[in-house]
């Protein structure tokens, strides 16, 4: 079991944009912890002193986030599963007195489908648009529900074909190009790119929801904003859409029953806490 304490932290290269310190801030004051959650920017070069030094100063553990999920998987005493398969820490805690790395998105995004489109998984192929950190999460979290055909479509099919034979039977990789052709039997359709986020221009996705079937749900880890333009057209075609939001909730879960001790809860609340500042 993990050792709960009452100082953990978020670090990042830049961190100022960081929504944790918000969600770990209302769940310690929700159940009265006397501890902190802090926001600390360490810059690469500094990233092996922080956490040789996170014992002495009282930590125990935190988040990772950009850019430093690879260099902390690779720095780990010990890793968890999900950690392994999608190459990449986002949470740290001590467990027998080893600094140990998880990964919790795979399980933010599962719980966050589960939430609100509860019977998503036996939904039929799986389409995930995206070959990057966050799709590795997705098709971990995906081959752990049982989806035996998952369809990655990016616009280097290299990288596509490079989570395949990471994640193996029941994966297939394809061009953006075609996802058209991928539409038509798929009950999920998931997009892990940055196309929809604000800021980021007009770029479109090849990917028509009106080619999907009836019973498809459609979700975006993209949450800014809440709507994306992927998610206003599958509604606009009367499917179920699910915000990439809960996700981001859903993966602090872990964390903070680790660090903490006490397993906090994804409420309307605190979902109208995040979004106020979105
Ligand atoms: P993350 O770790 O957040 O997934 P990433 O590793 O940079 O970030 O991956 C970003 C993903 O978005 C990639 O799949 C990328 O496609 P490429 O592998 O071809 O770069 C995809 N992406 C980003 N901008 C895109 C665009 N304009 N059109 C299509 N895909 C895009």
């Amino acid at each position: 079991m993990a050792e709960p304490g009452k100082r953990a932290f978020v670090i990042g290269h830049p961190i100022a944009h960081s929504r944790s310190p918000k969600i770990h801030g209302h769940w310690l004051a929700a159940h009265g912890i006397a501890g902190s959650y802090e926001a600390i920017d360490v810059a690469p070069a500094d990233l092996s002193a922080f956490l040789a030094g996170l014992r002495g100063n009282g930590f125990s553990g935190g988040n990772v986030t950009l850019p430093h999920k690879e260099a902390v998987f690779a720095g780990a005493g010990r890793r968890d599963e999900a950690a392994e398969l999608i190459g990449a820490v986002n949470t740290l805690w001590f467990e027998d007195g080893l600094l140990t790395g998880g990964n919790t998105d795979a399980y933010g995004f599962a719980a966050n489908l589960d939430e609100y489109a509860p019977g998503w998984t036996g939904n039929g192929a799986a389409v995930v648009l995206g070959a990057g950190g966050a799709a590795r999460a997705v098709i971990h979290a995906l081959k752990t529900r049982g989806a035996n055909n998952i369809r990655i479509a990016n616009r280097t099919l290299a990288r596509a074909e490079e989570l395949r034979d990471r994640f193996g039977a029941g994966v297939t990789a394809h061009p953006l190009e075609a996802v058209p052709e991928l539409l038509g039997d798929a009950g999920l359709l998931v997009n892990t790119t940055s196309v929809g986020m604000a800021g980021k221009g007009k770029e479109e996705l090849p990917a028509d929801p009106a080619l999907l079937p009836a019973h498809a749900v459609v979700t975006d880890i993209v949450y800014v904003p809440l709507e994306t333009p992927l998610l206003a057209a599958a509604r606009a075609c009367g499917l179920k859409t699910v915000d990439g939001l809960g996700m981001l909730l859903h993966q602090a879960v872990p964390g903070f029953e680790r660090w903490f001790g006490v397993r906090p809860r994804v409420t309307p609340e605190l979902r109208a806490l995040v979004v106020a500042d979105l």
